[in-house]
């Protein structure tokens, strides 16, 4: 069973954006269990709906009432954990008013989780909006068997301890058998965080002695479906479709970002990056284009509405000050999702990835790319700052705040010779496609269960 804030569509049906459904919907298709997440519905409603069909696995969805969506969702999760999170600590508030929200809502997620489960269900709880769910699972069942994964950042002990909440926070996550993270440094920062909050810590093994029990701690970056984008960017279609971008968008050379709209993206210092490259190459003004996709995300937060109004202002002013006489424009910018096809088309479209965040969890966006890179060229642009770049050997490695250094990078990776991206390509496919989806459930439940269900691809695309 899932248990996740985020569920696989909006009440419109619209997909939704981001790495966790991402990652954790493959799961389910294959293993047709149950989701328990909220719908995305919020006002006046039944508070947790029945288990229903959606295509081959259950969903059981969580309904939001106004204050739970403003205190819980947009308050705490998004206002305090998130910025805190991601180390950006001047934009992160703390109210007592939303930790109360918090708090009911994490009991309603961890009750509607265990009236679904039976002894035999392997819960696996997702991320910083339900911290708490594991350590009330295992009040209502001592013996449930329980995973936590955080897929954002976890921060360093200085940093965490400004939550006047940390100590809950902590002993929620420590409810869990198992809390994974998508880097060492996020399991050597969480370790740090207990042993200074008085848990018994083994930094080499990766254990918390919490209570009476021994909690697991590890790195297992999430994968991505390697033979769904590998497959996608095969298709005769999908070729056809990235050559009718090529052709529409009229550039001899295509750089392409795709990012929800968030300020931890680093999508206006990747804009100023560009700016400078094309004022110090003149000459490719008109030649090349970066197509910025950006999916507008948590609206109702003032931080994300005021990015976009800066992204739609740096897009203008880049458009304006590089224009060349109506030959391919500097900044192409798309504010709608993609589905996984128009994705992989995209990728395949492109010479050059920029994924260039200025703090980022993991970035599946790199792995994506390099799936559907199957006649192995094409250059990835990655920055240092993400969780990715612990493991993609051969991409082209930036510091997002060094404007000069990321003009370069671009100049470098669109440069780069055919044999040069061969070999890069060659190392990050193969990083990638070892760490899939498959590899991080499967070692997910090894370290929960002991004999895990097999994992097998299904290639479905039901709409839910
Ligand atoms: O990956 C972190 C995360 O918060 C996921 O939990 C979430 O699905 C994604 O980013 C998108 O954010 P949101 O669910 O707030 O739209």
């Amino acid at each position: 069973m899932v248990i996740s804030n985020r569920g696989p569509c909006l009440i419109s049906r619209q997909r939704t954006v981001g790495g966790l459904v991402a990652a954790v919907e493959p799961v389910l298709k294959a293993t047709r269990g149950t989701w328990v997440a909220w719908g995305a519905t919020v006002g006046p409603g039944p508070p947790v709906s029945l288990a229903r069909p959606a295509g081959p696995y259950y969903f059981r969805e969580i309904h939001l009432s106004e204050p739970e969506y403003r205190d819980y969702y947009l308050g705490l999760a998004n206002e305090c954990l998130w910025p805190i999170s991601h180390c950006l600590v001047e934009t992160a508030r703390f109210s007592a008013g939303q930790w109360e929200t918090y708090r009911k809502v994490n009991e309603k997620f961890a009750l509607a989780a265990a009236q679904e489960g039976d002894d035999k269900t392997f819960y696996w709880v997702h991320d910083y909006h339900l911290a708490l769910v594991p350590q009330l699972l295992r009040r209502s069942d001592p013996q449930a068997k329980t995973a936590f994964f955080w897929h954002i950042p976890f921060p360093p002990p200085d940093v965490f301890r400004l939550i006047p909440w940390q100590q809950e926070l902590l002993a929620g996550m420590l409810g869990a058998d198992l809390v994974g993270f998508h880097t060492a440094g996020y399991v050597k920062n969480f370790l740090e965080c207990a042993a200074s909050c008085g848990a018994v810590v083994d930094f080499a093994r990766g254990r918390v002695d919490y209570g009476d029990r021994a909690v697991r701690v590890r790195a297992l970056p999430v994968g991505i479906d390697w033979e769904a984008f590998n497959g996608l960017a095969a298709s005769g279609r999908v070729r056809t479709r990235a050559e009718a971008i090529r052709t529409a968008l009229g550039a001899e050379r295509l750089l392409l970002a795709v990012d929800r709209l968030d300020y931890t993206k680093g999508i206006l210092e990747r804009l100023a990056a560009f700016d400078l490259f094309l004022e110090q190459n003149p000459s490719l003004r008109g030649r090349v284009t970066l197509l910025q996709i950006a999916i507008p995300s948590r609206e109702d937060v003032g931080a994300y509405r005021n990015l976009r109004s800066a992204v739609e202002a740096a897009v203008g002013r880049v458009n304006g000050r590089h224009d060349q006489g109506y030959r391919a424009v500097p900044v192409r910018y798309v504010s709608h999702p993609l589905d996984a096809a128009e994705l992989a088309a995209h990728y395949l479209a492109a010479d050059v990835a920029l994924v260039t965040p200025v703090r980022d969890g993991l970035n599946l966006v790199a792995k994506e790319f390099c799936a559907c890179r199957c006649d192995l060229d094409g250059a990835l642009v990655l920055s240092s700052l993400a969780g990715a770049a612990e493991n993609m050997p051969g991409a082209v490695i930036v510091n997002p705040y060094d404007t000069p250094g990321l003009a370069a990078a671009i100049g470098l990776a669109l440069a780069m010779t055919a044999a040069e991206q061969r070999v890069r390509m060659h190392s990050l496919r193969r990083a990638v496609q070892k760490h899939d989806v498959n590899w991080w459930w499967q070692n997910t439940l090894k370290y929960v269960v002991t004999s895990p269900r097999a994992f097998h691809h299904a290639e479905t695309a039901v709409p839910v």
